[in-house]
């Protein structure tokens, strides 16, 4: 069987289908491809420098193999695994398992092969306490991975001392040790050391790979295999994105056209790039992508030290949903927006559409058609109906969704990243921003050493009554 590929159409950003005003010319195509094409070949020798480790987490059997011996060990005595981590700690994983997983995975047993998954990336009280509730003695079969690249992540810190104060009381401290698993990095960070003086098994992400390029890594590797994920075939398809990225002929590289796209539009005042899948299993790859995009090229000063303040804002859509909710905007609302559908050409599992009832002969058009026939065809009048108005439009096309296709998918926009910050002559790997905001939480929490900063914010504590209506 041929290898299903997934596909960038970009007919539909260009000059002859909405016009000169809004898409690109052939003149201007060429020169994006003048400009990127030796981004490539910068992009490749970096990879071999080492300097974007990411780009090798396909061919890292080594992780995947302590991933498979470590789901081994645990999956005969967990009927529960719970994910803590936030950001590039989490979404991965959720998105791995909306698009590999059945809807109704955590509900229906004959639809899952592995535990029930929960992942919380957030500290709710209320969240957490109805779920602790729903767990009640069901600690003892539950599986708690603990994951922080940094290791000082105050949301993930507090959910770890939550769960592990109720693991002591109830299971006593050599059990509560054995429910946890931690996903760190291999030295640096209070949660090594927890791991190492505490005992607690732990998977590490390797050095010199931010959140956000770490679902390929054990971050994410280890809730989909324990969930019955396919790892293999996701590393094998991002390992073969990986030969497509590389490849130093702009036309035939994906990575740098859909880059090279999105950077035309960011400068020719469309600043919003909108992602909208026609598929529930694809919707949390676009909350993903959501991260990707906005923390690596959302930044202040470019690589020469200037204040640029630059970045293309990611919105999320979901395919028919929010044709009822955000389309109208699309359409009529300003024209600053780049928007990429997610399309699947064959569901695995499809409905027929039941008859028409007799005294509603007028829905006879729709009788006897695939529901997936209706959700394309959405998705092809949802184009139409932009393209009418100007709008530029990108296709990812996905043959199938599967492992290989979704490892695919994320190679792709990880490296798409890579030549999109090379492009915009900014960092896409740091994300300073987030760390202030990391800080001044500790500071307000009253952590040693930010006492000053906690000084700087108190301002803020009190809402200003005069301001209050
Ligand atoms: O992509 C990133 O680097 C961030 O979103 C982090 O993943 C997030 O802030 C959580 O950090 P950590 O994994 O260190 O707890």
């Amino acid at each position: 069987m041929p290898k299903q590929e997934i596909k960038i159409h970009y007919k539909n950003v260009m000059a002859d289908v909405i016009g000169g005003e809004h898409g690109i010319s052939p003149e201007q195509l060429k020169d994006l491809a003048e400009k990127t094409s030796p981004l490539i070949k910068q992009l490749n020798k970096e990879r071999e420098a080492g300097e974007t480790p990411y780009r090798d987490l396909p061919y890292n059997s080594e992780i995947a193999q302590l991933v498979k011996e470590l789901v081994e060990e645990l999956k005969g005595r967990c009927e529960n695994l719970v994910v803590f981590g936030i950001g590039g700690s989490a979404l991965g994983n959720i998105a791995l398992q909306t698009a590999l997983n059945p809807y109704m995975h955590n509900i229906d047993e004959n639809q899952r092969a592995g535990p029930r998954l929960f992942v919380f990336d957030n500290i709710d009280p209320e969240q957490l306490s109805s779920f602790l509730d729903w767990l009640g003695d069901k600690l003892d079969k539950t599986i708690f991975n603990v994951i922080s690249k940094s290791g000082w992540t105050a949301e993930t810190a507090a959910q770890f001392m939550i769960v592990r104060q109720l693991l002591l009381d109830k299971l006593g401290p050599d059990d509560c040790k054995k429910q946890i698993i931690t996903t760190t990095d291999a030295n640096k960070g209070i949660l090594r050391s927890i791991a190492k003086n505490a005992g607690i098994k732990s998977l590490i992400i390797p050095e010199g790979i931010g959140g956000r390029f770490s679902v390929l890594s054990a971050v994410g590797l280890f809730s989909a295999a324990m969930c019955g994920i396919d790892i293999d075939s996701l590393l094998e398809g991002a390992r073969d994105m990986d030969t497509r990225v590389k490849c130093e002929d702009f036309k035939k590289n994906p990575a740098a056209i859909n880059a090279a796209i999105n950077y035309h539009f960011y400068n020719n005042n469309k600043k919003i790039s909108v992602m909208m899948p026609y598929s529930y299993h694809l919707k949390d790859l676009a909350d993903w992508y959501r991260q990707l995009w906005a923390e690596s090229l959302g930044k202040k000063e470019d690589l020469t030290g200037n204040d640029v303040h630059i970045g293309p804002t990611p919105v999320k859509a979901l395919g028919t949903t929010d044709q009822h909710s955000q389309v109208q905007l699309y359409r009529e609302g300003p024209n600053d927006k780049l928007f990429t559908f997610l399309q699947v050409r064959n569901f695995d599992k499809d409905i027929k559409i039941g008859p028409a009832p007799e005294y509603a002969q007028e829905l006879g058009f729709l009788a006897g058609k695939d529901l997936s026939e209706l959700l394309n065809n959405e998705k092809r009048a949802t184009e139409y109906a932009l393209l009418e108005s100007e709008r530029p439009c990108l296709t990812v096309l996905f043959d199938r969704v599967n492992a290989y296709t979704v490892g695919q998918f994320i190679y792709l926009f990880e490296v798409t990243t890579s030549f999109a910050g090379a492009l915009f002559n900014i960092n896409p790997y740091d994300q300073p921003a987030v760390e202030l905001g990391k800080e001044a939480a500790f500071a307000l929490m009253g952590r040693e050493g930010y006492e000053q900063l906690a000084q700087e914010i108190k301002h803020l504590d009190e809402f200003d009554e005069g301001y209050l209506v």
